[in-house]
Order: structure tokens, then C-alpha cells, then sequence
């Protein structure tokens, strides 16, 4: 055997040996035999040193090791699927693509930006407090004073032990510092998580939400406050048979609990309402007027009425939802079923 021959005799075993078994054993094959600098232009190169009556048989079997090593690499390329020739790939172009699963929105998000839209039709602009609040926020601005029995009705977890600062219980705070800050006439809206120390149950959490609404102005009536109540009964749940019964809380006089007929049974009674035909869904009142003057505000030229509902309780409502617990345990199988909401 001539020497050039036991070359390219050894440079094929090597071809034949090399392990090509992903892309980028394939990529590496191309380049040490195929590639410009490739193992078979070195053998090109002994061309020099082929006697002339030899030349052209060297040069015959340089090409068929050559048109070997093409075919082989070209048979990789098929078996791994990454020829830039579309033919020869398992891949249909024309297959629709894979579904994106796209999130959905919480059910509190939807409820809490669907009364949104519905006041902001009437002028309620969103206006936001902290969850962090201090007393005076939450508690002595709003008629409260410390020894007040009624912040028993309300279990705060405290964040400081002189009990200075604590986690809101409610978005009533977030009407003392709009009064603080704003420019009368004042028409917000407050929606934002509150906390309470409770135990967990299906009907109580420790955190959940609440949306609030103040409207401050010359003459503003209690009048106004149910018109305002209507019109959003009927925009959300579709019924304005709404009823206000007395009750009381230390920031308004008079205070009034906002029930609405159950659309669930059409007040034929139902678990939902507890066979009494009507379901709460927040409080309201006439702003006290120690509230307005604890906010420096002239209680005698300006009137309001403010009102707290619970989102969770609305979309209970609205959903049919009877375990408050689901709103927060993120089961998809759950969150889901809002698909269809906007
Ligand atoms: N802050 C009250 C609560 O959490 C709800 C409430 C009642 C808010 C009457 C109001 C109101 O603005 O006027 O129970």
C-alpha cells in the first residue's frame, strides 16, 4: 500500500468511528472533515507528493472519501431531524401552533374593577391608602377615640406594642387622608385589602377586601347616598331592590346597612340569605360630622355620605361562591372557571 493510500484508509476509520449524536457532535463532524480546514483538505494536500502516474487515482480516491463522508454526514443530519431542508424533517409546518394557556384574571380583580367602572361612570375617582395605618388613621380620625367600645367590634392585628401602628381594618382609613389632602368636593374610591384577627372560616378570613366610597360636598342627603346605592345594586346584580337598615358605626350618624333582595331564590329564601329574602353587602351613612372636623373640614358648610363594601361578599354573591377559603388557595381548577369574565 502506497503511503497516501494508508492515509486515506486511516482517515476513513476515523470518519467511520466518529460518534455523531446530537447537533452538535453533528456540527463538530462537519467541520474536522468537511470544513475548510478539515481533515480532508489535509489529505487534499498530498497531492503535491503523489507521483504524477499516481495523481490521478489519489485523485479518485480522495473524492470518493469525499462523496463518503458527505453522504454520511447528510444521513446524520436526516436521523436527528436538523436539516435546513424541510423535506427531510419530521416536522409539519402546517400544524397549528401549541395553545398558550393564558392566565386569568382573579375573581377579586374582576369584581373589584367592575365596581370601579361602575362608580367611575358617576364621578368616583380610585383613591388609595396603606395597609400599614396608624391609629389616628384608622381608628381616632374616624370617631373612634381609644377607649371607644366599638374598636372592639373590629380584632386589629397590632404592629407595635403601644398599638400606635397596626394593618388597616378596614379602607375607611383611606377616607381620613383623601379628606386630609384633597381638594373638596371629594368623590373617591377605595378598594384594597384589610386584615382582621379572625379565624378562618368558610364565611370569615383574616385578610380580604373592601371597596370604599365618600363623596363630600355642599348639601350633600342621605338621599344621595341611596340613589347612589341604587343605581350601583342595579348595575352590578342587576336589581334595585335595595333596603337600608339602621345600624350603627362611630364615623357616621346615621348609619345604615345596605342589604340587597336575594336574586339568588328571588327572596323565596335560600342558604345564600339565609331564608330571610335579603343579603348584606355593606355599610353606609352620613359622614359624622366629627369626622369632618377632625380633618379640618367646615361641618357646617359641607355634608357627605360614605359607604364600605366587602369584595369577597360581592363576588360570593355574584359567582355563588360559598367558601370564602377559595379565594385564596390559587387552585387553578377554581380560578378557571373565570375564564369567561371579562
Ligand atoms: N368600615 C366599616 C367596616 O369595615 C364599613 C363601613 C360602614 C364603611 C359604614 C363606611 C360606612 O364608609 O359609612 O365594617
Amino acid at each position: 500500500m502506497t503511503s497516501w493510500n494508508k492515509e486515506i484508509e486511516d482517515l476513513r476509520q476515523i470518519i467511520n468511528q466518529f460518534e455523531v449524536k446530537d447537533a452538535s457532535s453533528l456540527e463538530a463532524f462537519r467541520i474536522a472533515f468537511l470544513g475548510t480546514k478539515g481533515k480532508l483538505k489535509d489529505v487534499m494536500q498530498l497531492m503535491k507528493e503523489v507521483p504524477n502516474e499516481e495523481k490521478k487515482i489519489f485523485g479518485q480516491a480522495v473524492n470518493e472519501l469525499k462523496s463518503f463522508t458527505e453522504s454520511l454526514f447528510e444521513n446524520y443530519k436526516t436521523n436527528l431531524g436538523t436539516s435546513s431542508n424541510p423535506k427531510s424533517l419530521n416536522i409539519d409546518f402546517w400544524a397549528t401552533a401549541t395553545k398558550q394557556n393564558l392566565g386569568v384574571r382573579h375573581p377579586i380583580s374582576l369584581v373589584r374593577n367592575e365596581i370601579i367602572q361602575i362608580f367611575s361612570k358617576i364621578g368616583f375617582v380610585v383613591a388609595e391608602g396603606p395597609e400599614i395605618e396608624d391609629d389616628w388613621h384608622n381608628f381616632t380620625a374616624l370617631n373612634t377615640p381609644k377607649d371607644h367600645p366599638a374598636r372592639d367590634m373590629q380584632d386589629t392585628f397590632f404592629l407595635t406594642e403601644d398599638k400606635e401602628f397596626l394593618l388597616r381594618t378596614h379602607t375607611s382609613s383611606a377616607q381620613i387622608r383623601a379628606m386630609e389632602h384633597q381638594n373638596l368636593p371629594l368623590r373617591i374610591l377605595t378598594p384594597g385589602r384589610v386584615f382582621r384577627n379572625e379565624t378562618i372560616s368558610a364565611r370569615a378570613h383574616c385578610t380580604f377586601h373592601q371597596v370604599e366610597g365618600l363623596y363630600i360636598d355642599e348639601g350633600v342627603s342621605f338621599a344621595d347616598l341611596k340613589q347612589c346605592i341604587y343605581y350601583f345594586a342595579k348595575e352590578m346584580f342587576g336589581s334595585e331592590n335595595v333596603r337600608f337598615r339602621p345600624s350603627f358605626f362611630p364615623f357616621t350618624e346615621p348609619s345604615a346597612e345596605i342589604d340587597i333582595s336575594c336574586f339568588i331564590c328571588n327572596q323565596k329564601g335560600c342558604n345564600v340569605c339565609k331564608k330571610s329574602g335579603w343579603v348584606e353587602i355593606g355599610g353606609s351613612g352620613m359622614v359624622d360630622p366629627n369626622v369632618l372636623k377632625n380633618c379640618k373640614l367646615d361641618s357646617n358648610k359641607y355634608s357627605g355620605f360614605a359607604f364600605g363594601m366587602g369584595i369577597e361578599r360581592i363576588a360570593m354573591l355574584k359567582y355563588q361562591i360559598n367558601d370564602i377559603r377559595l379565594f385564596w388557595q390559587n387552585d387553578i381548577r377554581f380560578l378557571n372557571q373565570f375564564k369567561a369574565a371579562f
